[in-house]
């Protein structure tokens, strides 16, 4: 018999789209890491098993599943709403349980009732002989979560329906206790066309999650601030300012990921400082960023001083105005332009796309365009611009 530890297994994360190809270089970093491929919205990938638990030190992805089961239904999508149904309920005895429970209880460090090898004679004795077991006091609780992509009327049935049957016979087979909201277990079911993908869920709480106790109305998740701050493409003993750093959540991020560079960030807004201050405390390890209040377009460093500038710029929505951007945009990027030192990196985040590609047309010799990525953040479509401070001197 195979030693689960020597199991292979398949990963899914969900990272913000736009961003998929740098989670993957972040993914590719891994040495055990195979196979690295991704979709929007997700990157898949395979790891030895006995590694699996580094996944969870990954700064860009938002969320980890083991993916368990695959297979594509023949007309699924013809099938009536009955027999869709049952189709897609009659695939638990298929799913791979020993690599989803073994994955689990090692990222999560616990065990589930019994381990897999009862797990996986439990779901043989269910395939040959319908036997049910009943939950009891121990049994862990768990949820389905149907998703499905794309059109969701080529179905004849809808998530909920599939997501309750599926649960069902996991009740049935396994003993474990249906609970939506609070539930130990997730397992989720993703339905696309005629594809079926059965995961389970690794962390807890999402990942992007992890930095911030004190939020502000434009709060970035902490994975698209390690996104971005892999764009500037830090080095060791390098000095990185967001001029314009809200609740300071790029600083912050910057600093836990990269210990050996320096991180200042500002904001002229009375309250920013203190959100700072309170999200800084709450990452008590951190020794190599700063926060001060600042004007952005007035920043109290040298000419050519700084090595890169990441920053979330106003969109003119919650804060500022479309109108205000037109005259602040160029005003921010003459004084970054002074301020950073020549092939310095300027990593900027805009929804104001019109804004910002005006304000660099009206300097274009002094800027370099390196990358650009289309990001959704919040259901926005952003600009993320990686630029290469080119300026004569
Ligand atoms: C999109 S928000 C940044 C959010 C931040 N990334 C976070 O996660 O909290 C833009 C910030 O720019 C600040 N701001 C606007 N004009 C500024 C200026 N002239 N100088 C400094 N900060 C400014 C606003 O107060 C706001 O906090």
């Amino acid at each position: 018999m195979v030693k689960p530890l020597q199991m292979n297994v398949e990963i899914c994360a969900s990272v913000v789209t736009g961003f998929e190809k740098i989670a993957a270089e972040e993914i590719s970093l891994i040495s055990t890491v195979r196979n690295v491929k991704w979709e929007r919205g997700n990157v898949r990938f395979r790891i030895d098993l006995k590694s699996s638990p580094e996944i969870l030190k990954l700064r860009s992805v938002d969320n980890l599943y083991v993916v368990f089961y695959e297979k594509s239904v023949v007309s699924l999508t013809n099938l009536d709403k009955e027999t869709a149904l049952r189709t897609i309920q009659n695939q638990i005895v298929f799913c791979d349980w020993e690599s989803a429970i073994e994955t689990y209880q090692l990222i999560r460090g616990k065990t589930i009732n019994g381990g897999s090898e009862l797990h996986v004679q439990r779901i043989k004795e269910f395939a040959s002989n319908g036997i049910r077991l009943e939950v009891n006091e121990i049994s862990p609780k768990f949820r389905v979560t149907c998703k499905r992509c794309g059109e969701k009327e080529i179905h004849k049935f809808s998530s909920m329906e599939a997501a309750s049957k599926f649960g069902a016979d996991i009740n049935n087979a396994f003993g474990w206790k249906c609970s939506v909201h609070d539930f130990d277990i997730e397992v989720v079911l993703r339905i696309e066309k005629d594809n079926i993908t059965v995961m389970m869920a690794l962390n807890d709480e999402s990942l992007f999650k992890r930095n911030i106790s004190a939020y502000g109305p434009t709060t970035m998740r902490s994975t698209i601030c390690h996104c971005m701050l892999r764009l500037a493409d830090i080095k060791s003993g390098e000095i990185v300012v967001d001029p314009m750093c809200g609740g300071g959540s790029i600083p912050i991020e910057g600093s836990i990921s990269w210990k050996n560079s320096f991180f200042f960030g500002g904001d002229n807004h009375e309250l920013a400082l203190e959100r700072c201050r309170e999200n800084l405390n709450a990452n008590s390890s951190i020794k190599n960023c700063e926060f001060f209040t600042w004007d952005a377009t007035n920043l109290p460093f040298q000419n050519n001083s700084i090595n890169s500038i990441v920053t979330d710029l106003p969109f003119g929505r919650k804060i500022g105005s479309r109108m205000d951007n037109r005259l602040l945009y160029p005003l921010l990027l003459e004084e970054w332009k002074r301020v950073l030192k020549i092939g310095g990196r300027l990593v900027v985040m805009t929804h104001d796309k019109r804004s910002l590609e005006n304000s660099l047309l009206k300097d274009r010799s002094s800027w370099q365009k390196k990358s650009f990525h289309i990001v959704n953040m919040g259901g926005l479509q952003c600009l993320c611009l990686c630029l290469l401070n080119t300026k004569s001197s």
